[in-house]
């Protein structure tokens, strides 16, 4: 089944919102090329993509809960570095595999769940704060 971004997972805040839609594009690519059993380098490249992307993705949020003075920051960051340990785990587990393919398949799941619970648990009252603050985007 494709990943997608849902309306129910979003948090309020439209550049955060934008690049969780972004994120969830990218993890369907990689999820699309292990189902579609590509080549090793590929993947790799995917995995690189999504990797990056998060990163990307954390930075950018962290930023704007300093920027608003998110109580629960430092949750937040814990939180985030243990998903990109998790990402650097399933490369360095898929490569070790010498590339079984199924090590990605059945990462779809824990990736996608993750970050969804994630976004619902914790990004969502990122954005309930920055409502106490008037701090609307559109
Ligand atoms: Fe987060």
């Amino acid at each position: 089944m494709a990943v997608k971004w849902t309306p129910d997972l979003s948090v309020g805040v439209k550049h955060i919102d934008d690049q969780h839609k972004i994120w969830f594009e990218k993890a369907n690519g990689l999820f699309e090329a292990g189902k579609a059993r590509k080549a090793k380098e590929y993947i790799n490249t995917m995995i690189d993509f999504l990797d990056e992307y998060t990163k990307q993705h954390f930075r950018d949020e962290e930023a704007y809960m300093e920027k608003i003075g998110y109580p629960e920051i430092e949750a937040q960051r814990k939180a985030h570095a243990s998903f990109i340990e998790n990402l650097t785990k399933l490369k360095s587990e898929y490569n070790e595999s010498g590339g079984n393919i199924l090590v990605i398949i059945n990462a779809n799941n824990m990736v996608v769940d993750w970050l969804s619970n994630h976004i619902r648990k914790m990004d969502k009252k990122i954005g309930e704060y920055a409502k106490t603050l008037g701090e609307i985007e559109k």
